[in-house]
């Protein structure tokens, strides 16, 4: 019989035991829901939040971590493999690129890493796949596993690349398996097209807006300072903080944090990139404008806007079709403090805001008190711009996807422009670093028929940020002050009569 001092003993080995692997069990769940489930960080982060909270840092910068190098420890475990694991085991193949990640880039003992992967074959019962995968770890160890860890997707990469040409207008039609020979600046574009995908792999910065009609920057920085946090103001941008690293082994404030930060529950801040920040600066923004944001949850933008004391007496409507960020829209705006009514008819008030979930291309003319002076089109899209963010978006976002989006893209923009007043300006935005989804859209529709250059021109833009493209204003992940934002691109269309 065990004294109670041994049955103790055993009982705090076993609790150390479950600590150890609980989390690892959970990465694993998580990238398995990621990449055989297809379901996206976005929806698993909130569903499992309770489970991550007491592991955040570990579990997230795990799943995190594997996910961005997904394509190079890919690369890896089927070259060691003599042939793929069949499809109904790719859970299999999956613990194996955890093994290798966490042998390659954290500091855990080797010798922890193999046991620890192994014993993830049991949780799935699957031990036959024991040699397997010991062995390709063992091979991992004996070799540098030295291999270039930045790498996109091919038809990305070579997305990505068509849209770097675009931004700098070169006009030779290559690709990035063109031989170099021929064209003297498709070196200057590789490296570009390596900057972007160097930078779409870091960890991201968080940057927040402060609401300048409730404090100031340097007010708020001082109530971050009482409850040590550093942060400082981005100089180039009117209302940007950028939160700085919160310990030594680079683990930022998360996001999940944020809540706890002063003001929060006054709405003295928001949560936004740099790079959407330049929304204002891109319109002329005046009194007495009745404006249409056509998709608008969570409501960054949207409260941006009520945030710019230019706008006086104007009449903001939201639009959003999907129901539960239509409730995260009203939840922003509670916090914020805004005073809105939920509404299916809009009716012409001057300073109400007005929010209907409703699908935009459902909103016609006829249903309208009168045309809108300023519509914001943030239009959904691949996100290629915020990967940094949301890796996950690196194994769930396929080639077809784009025809679908930059479809829905185009009857969007053409049916907005519908309702807008002459003299009244739209502005289509994406976080997409694609061309297809960003000129490619606003070429198309002036390209579609001879009537829109007569009724429509673009207005150019200059931002301290990014470049002017033949559209439009592109901004790769990186750019702008600190760690720079994220891949953001805006283009200003005005309707002359
Ligand atoms: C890029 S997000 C908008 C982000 C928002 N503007 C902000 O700054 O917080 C795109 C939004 O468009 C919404 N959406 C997609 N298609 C829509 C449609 N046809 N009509 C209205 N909303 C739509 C999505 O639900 C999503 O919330």
């Amino acid at each position: 019989m065990l004294s109670n001092k041994n049955k103790n003993k055993n009982k705090n080995k076993k609790n150390k035991l479950d600590l150890v692997l609980a989390p690892r069990v959970l990465v694993f769940t998580l990238l398995r829901k990621i990449y055989i489930e297809k379901l996206s960080l976005s929806v698993l982060e909130p569903l499992f939040e309770s489970q991550i909270a007491p592991h955040h840092a570990w579990v997230k910068s795990f799943v995190y971590g594997v996910l961005r190098g997904f394509f190079y420890l890919e690369k890896i475990g089927l070259s060691y493999l003599n042939k793929p694991f069949k499809k109904k085991d790719q859970d299999v193949f999956l613990i194996l690129l955890m093994g290798l990640y966490e042998l390659k880039e954290r500091s855990t003992p080797n010798h922890a890493v193999l046991f620890e992967t192994v014993n993830l074959l049991e949780n799935i019962k699957k031990t036959w796949a024991k040699g397997v995968v010991n062995a390709c770890l063992r091979k991992a160890l004996a070799e540098n596993l030295n291999i270039n860890t930045n790498q996109f997707p091919g038809w990305l990469e070579d997305a990505v690349l068509r849209s770097i040409k675009n931004s700098y207008g070169v006009k030779n039609n290559i690709t990035k398996n063109t031989p170099d020979l021929g064209f003297k600046d498709f070196k200057d574009l590789k490296k570009e097209l390596e900057k972007i995908i160097s930078e779409s792999l870091k960890e991201p910065p968080i940057f927040l807006r402060v609401n300048l009609l409730k404090t100031s920057r340097s007010e708020y920085l001082e109530k971050l300072k009482i409850i040590g946090v550093q942060a400082k103001i981005v100089e180039s941008s009117n209302a940007a903080i950028e939160l700085e690293k919160t310990s030594e082994e680079g683990v930022r404030l998360t996001t999940g944090a944020i809540g706890e930060l002063p003001g929060f529950a006054e709405g003295l801040f928001y949560v936004q990139d740099l790079s959407p920040q330049w929304m204002p600066e891109c319109l002329s923004l005046k009194s007495d404008l009745f404006i249409l944001d056509a998709c608008a949850a969570p409501g960054g933008k949207a409260l941006h806007l009520l945030e710019q004391a230019a706008l006086k007496n104007s009449q903001l409507v939201c639009l959003d079709s999907d129901p539960k960020r239509f409730e995260r829209l009203k939840l922003n705006f509670q916090r914020a403090q805004i005073d809105f009514s939920e509404t299916s008819l809009i009716s012409l008030e001057k300073n109400t805001v007005q929010l209907l979930k409703l699908d935009a291309m459902e909103l016609n003319q006829t249903a309208l008190p009168k045309l809108f002076d300023l519509i914001l089109l943030d239009a959904p899209c691949s996100a290629t711009g915020v990967i940094r963010r949301h890796p996950d978006i690196l194994l769930l976002r396929k080639e077809e996807d784009l025809k679908t989006l930059v479809t829905n893209q185009k009857k969007l923009l053409n049916h907005l422009l519908g309702l807008l007043a002459p003299g009244g300006v739209l502005l289509y935005m994406t976080c997409s670093i694609l061309e297809q989804e960003n000129d490619g859209v606003v070429r198309a529709f002036f390209e579609e028929s001879l009537e829109n250059p007569k009724k429509f021109q673009l207005e150019a833009l200059t931002l301290p940020v990014g470049r002017a493209t033949p559209y439009g204003w592109q901004i790769f992940p990186g750019e702008g002050e600190g760690q720079g934002g994220d891949g953001f691109y805006y283009a200003k269309i005005l309707r002359i009569e």
